[in-house]
C-alpha cells in the first residue's frame, strides 16, 4: 500500500489468508496477461517454503532460487530470474530450505529492495496462506495488493480481518515512524472494541484521534483513502457467488473506512484442472477460456491505474 519505492517498477502483491484459494494459479496467469499486453514481468515465488509457482509454468527443475540470495551464496538477484519461454516474463524460484520462511525484518528490507530495482514493468509476490508479518510486510511496501478469497463465508471472512489486520499494521508503523506513543497506545485500545466501544469502526477512531491530534486524524484519513485494495473472489459457480465481493466491500466500507476497493470475480471453470494436469499455463492452453477472460480484467485494471 505505497510505503515507499520508486514508481517504474510496480510490485504487485498476492496474497489469500486461506490456502488452496487460487494465489498461485492467479499469480501465474496473470504474470502471462500482463507480458501478452507487452508488459514486461518477474514472477516471484515467496510462498517460501512451499513453493510451487514454477510447476505452472512447466519448469520442473528448479536452478538458481531465492535461497541462494538469502544465503548470500548468490549476491545479484537479477542472477536467479529465470527465462520462461514466454515473451516478455521470467521467474524466480522459490527456496526451500527449513527456516527461510521466517526472514528477518532486514533480509526482508533487502529482498524487497532488491526487487524493486528489476529492470521490470511488474514484480507479482506470490505469497503463502496466513497473515503473519512475514506477508503483510510484503504487502505494506507493494505499490498493489491482490486480496485472493473464495465465495464461502469463512473465506470472505478470513480476508476481512485479514485486510483489518494490515491497517492496524500500517497504522502502527506510520505512529512509530511519527513517534506517537499516545496514538499507539489508543491503536492497542482499538483492538479491543469490546472494552471500547466507540473505538469498533475507523470513524470513531479517527474521532479519538481527532480530540488528541488534528494533523495526525487528517493523515490517517489520507492513508485511508489512498488504500484502494483489489479483492478477487475467485471459483464463483453463480451470479450470487460473485455478488458476495460487495459483503466485503461494504465491511470494509463500514468498519476500516476503505471506500475505493475494487471488487473483481474469476469464475471456476474445469479449463483450470485440465491445464495444470498438463503441466501447461491455462491463459496459453485455453486462452478463450471464462478463466482466461476474466484474468485479463484483472491485467487491464493492474495495467490502468497509475
Ligand atoms: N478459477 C478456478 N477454477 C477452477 N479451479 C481453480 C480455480 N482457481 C484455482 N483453482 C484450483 O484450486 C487449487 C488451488 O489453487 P492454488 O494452488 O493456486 O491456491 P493457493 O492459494 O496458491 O494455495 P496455497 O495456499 O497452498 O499456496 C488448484 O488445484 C487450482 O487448479
Ligand atoms: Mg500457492
Amino acid at each position: 500500500m505505497g510505503l515507499s519505492m520508486k514508481a517504474n517498477t510496480k510490485i504487485v502483491a498476492i496474497v489469500g489468508p486461506k490456502g488452496g484459494v487460487g494465489k498461485t494459479t492467479i499469480s501465474a496467469n496473470l504474470a502471462i496477461a500482463l507480458s501478452v499486453l507487452g508488459k514486461k514481468v518477474i514472477a516471484v515465488d515467496l510462498d517460501l517454503g512451499a513453493s510451487n509457482l514454477h510447476t505452472l509454468f512447466g519448469i520442473r527443475e528448479t536452478k538458481a532460487t531465492l535461497d541462494d540470495f538469502v544465503l548470500n551464496k548468490i549476491a545479484n538477484l537479477p542472477d536467479i530470474v529465470l527465462e520462461t519461454s514466454i515473451n516478455n516474463l521470467g521467474i524466480i524460484c522459490g527456496g526451500n530450505v527449513p527456516g527461510i520462511a521466517n526472514l528477518n525484518y532486514n533480509k526482508k528490507l533487502k529482498l524487497i529492495h532488491n526487487l524493486s530495482q528489476l529492470k521490470t514493468d511488474f514484480v507479482l509476490l506470490d505469497l503463502g496462506a496466513g497473515a503473519s508479518f512475514n506477508v503483510v510486510d510484503f504487502l505494506i511496501i507493494a505499490q498493489e495488493g491482490i486480496l485472493v478469497t473464495t465465495p464461502e463465508v469463512p473465506s470472505l471472512l478470513n480476508a476481512y480481518s485479514f485486510i483489518k489486520t494490515l491497517i492496524f499494521r500500517r497504522l502502527t508503523l506510520h505512529f512509530k515512524h511519527s513517534e506517537q506513543t499516545v496514538l499507539i497506545e489508543l491503536l492497542d485500545k482499538a483492538r479491543d472494541f469490546d472494552s471500547y466501544p466507540k473505538l469498533k469502526t475507523m470513524e470513531g477512531f479517527m474521532e479519538a484521534v481527532n480530540n488528541i491530534n488534528v494533523a495526525e486524524a487528517n493523515s490517517i484519513r489520507k492513508i485511508l483513502t489512498n488504500y484502494r485494495p483489489i479483492v478477487v473472489v475467485n471459483r464463483a459457480r453463480s451470479g450470487k457467488d460473485a455478488e458476495t465481493g460487495k459483503v466485503l466491500q461494504n465491511l470494509m466500507n463500514q468498519y476500516l473506512s476503505i471506500k475505493s476497493s475494487i471488487i473483481l470475480t474469476v469464475r471456476e471453470d474445469a479449463a483450470v484442472g485440465t491445464a495444470v494436469a498438463r503441466l501447461k499455463p491455462v491463459l496459453l492452453e485455453a486462452p478463450n477460456s471464462l478463466f482466461a477472460k476474466d484474468i485479463e480484467m484483472i491485467a487491464r485494471v493492474l495495467h490502468s491505474t497509475p
